[in-house]
């Protein structure tokens, strides 16, 4: 029975009245007097088969009574149309083989506190609120890569270890280069300027390693980032291009992830109203708004959390911030010629309170000014000679930005915490599983 053609549950709707096989596990099961019904998942959806006694041989219906959820079992019957059933279909269940009996599923209805579900992350996966965040996260990668290709990027991946520090030094994971010292790359972006001087519109999508001492929601110390970099684009069409693309993202994931929407409760109504324009202010005109709301702000800070709360609250859109205070901000900006203390940079903040889920900025593209930047910032000028390099062959105005692929899913899929937005989260002291 292994051998025998499957059919999908999600494919159900092409199969009425089919005879069919799904191979799967056992979700969850009721009677409800002589009627038996047990749900069957397989990845793409699930199923609820119905019978009685009599309908089935004895044995098989006693052994279905007391099989253990979570059991392996491939299940086989008619599929029918019924609006009531979850999912839309039921299967009038003919026959059904054990394929493994499953140990007591150490996951049941009870409130399990999120230490507990950490650590069985490998099985948490199977319940139906995060098998819907990392189908949403699926759906997203497609949109990001399609987003891309459609416009006539290039994907140019990027090293992992590197020997340079892209977004400063106290977040480095080091690694023993055979006995040289490397690190894991923060971000592509430095690598991403020298392949868009190649090919004009580049990006980059690959994981991303931070060593963040702190414990938030927001933060992994291992996240999947998409850099675009762009020749010849400045702050303003950095601008447009992140709006035209969290619009579409956002739009592809309304439309095609409805069920898992649903399951997670979303509320798609403020999903919808995401279209360009997006608000734009500059940090400056945010500081002000802060001290309006009443929070104590100093210019020249970065903003924590709560800032980007208390910012993105007047706004139903993602709100876009500009010119930072260039000590606020990395060594490869480049500063605003009209106001220096700034620097031509974009940070965007999610709506409903997610924070930051977009940072990006138009290069410095002066050769005397990267290098005086390298030196203040204390970086090793010998790692940083080859981008350094292109300053001097050929130097154009250039700009990108990242997306924090985990930061855009808890947004979009209205999730509370960044833990559950990756199959396998990796953070402060947490690498099990
Ligand atoms: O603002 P960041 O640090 O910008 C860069 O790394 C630039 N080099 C990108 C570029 O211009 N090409 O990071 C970009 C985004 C953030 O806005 C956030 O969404 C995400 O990456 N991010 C994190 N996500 C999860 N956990 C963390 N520790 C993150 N740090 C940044
Ligand atoms: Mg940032």
């Amino acid at each position: 029975m292994t051998n025998e053609k499957q059919t999908y549950i999600s494919d159900f709707g092409k199969h009425v009245g089919n005879d069919v096989t799904v191979k799967g596990w056992l979700y969850n099961r009721r009677s409800s007097g002589k009627i038996q019904f047990i749900l069957v998942r397989d990845g793409t959806g699930i199923v609820q088969c119905v019978f009685q006694k009599g309908d089935i041989p004895d044995e098989l219906y006693e052994e279905l009574d007391h099989l253990p959820l979570e059991s392996s079992i491939i299940i086989n019957g008619i599929v029918r149309e019924d609006k009531r059933a979850p999912g839309g279909y039921e299967m009038g269940l003919k026959s059904a083989r054990t394929v493994n009996i499953a140990e007591e599923f150490p996951i049941t209805k009870k409130d399990h506190g999120p230490g507990f579900l950490m650590e069985h992350r490998h099985l948490w996966l199977r319940s139906k609120k995060q098998h819907a965040i990392l189908r949403i996260r699926s759906r997203l990668i497609k949109s990001i890569y399609d987003f891309f290709f459609d416009r006539g990027y290039t994907l140019a991946d990027t090293p992992i270890i590197t020997p340079a520090a892209c977004e400063g030094t106290t977040t480095l994971f080091n690694v023993d280069y055979f006995g040289e010292p490397a690190y894991l790359a923060q971000s592509g972006q430095l690598y991403s300027e020298a392949t868009a001087a190649a090919f004009g519109k580049v990006f980059c999508f690959g994981p991303t390693f931070r060593a963040e001492k702190s414990k938030t929601r927001r933060h992994l110390t291992e996240f999947w980032m998409v850099e675009p970099e762009v020749a010849y684009m400045e702050l303003d069409g950095l601008c447009e291009l992140a709006e035209e693309f969290l619009t579409t993202i956002v739009g592809d994931v309304v439309r095609d992830c409805v069920a898992e929407l649903a399951t997670l409760e979303r509320d798609v109504e403020l999903l919808k109203k995401i279209a360009p324009p997006f608000p734009r202010i500059t940090y400056t005109e945010a500081v002000e708004m802060l001290r309006e709301k009443g929070h104590e702000f100093e210019w020249g800070n970065d903003f924590g959390a709560p800032d980007e709360t208390a910012l993105s609250e007047s706004f139903d859109k993602p709100l876009m911030v500009t010119n930072y205070p260039v000590d606020a901000k990395a060594f490869y900006m480049k500063r605003d010629a009209q106001d220096p203390r700034t620097a031509l940079c974009l940070d965007v903040l999610a709506t409903e309170g997610h924070g930051e889920i977009i940072g990006g900025s138009q290069r410095e593209d002066d050769l005397t000014a990267l290098r005086q930047r390298i030196k203040e910032h204390g970086l090793p000028e010998d790692a940083f000679k080859w981008y350094v390099d292109l300053r001097r062959f050929g130097s154009f105005p250039h700009s990108g930005f990242g997306l924090g692929l985990e930061r855009a899913l808890s947004w979009i899929a209205g999730v509370e915490h960044i833990r559950e937005c990756i199959p396998f989260p990796r953070m402060l002291y947490k690498i099990y599983p």
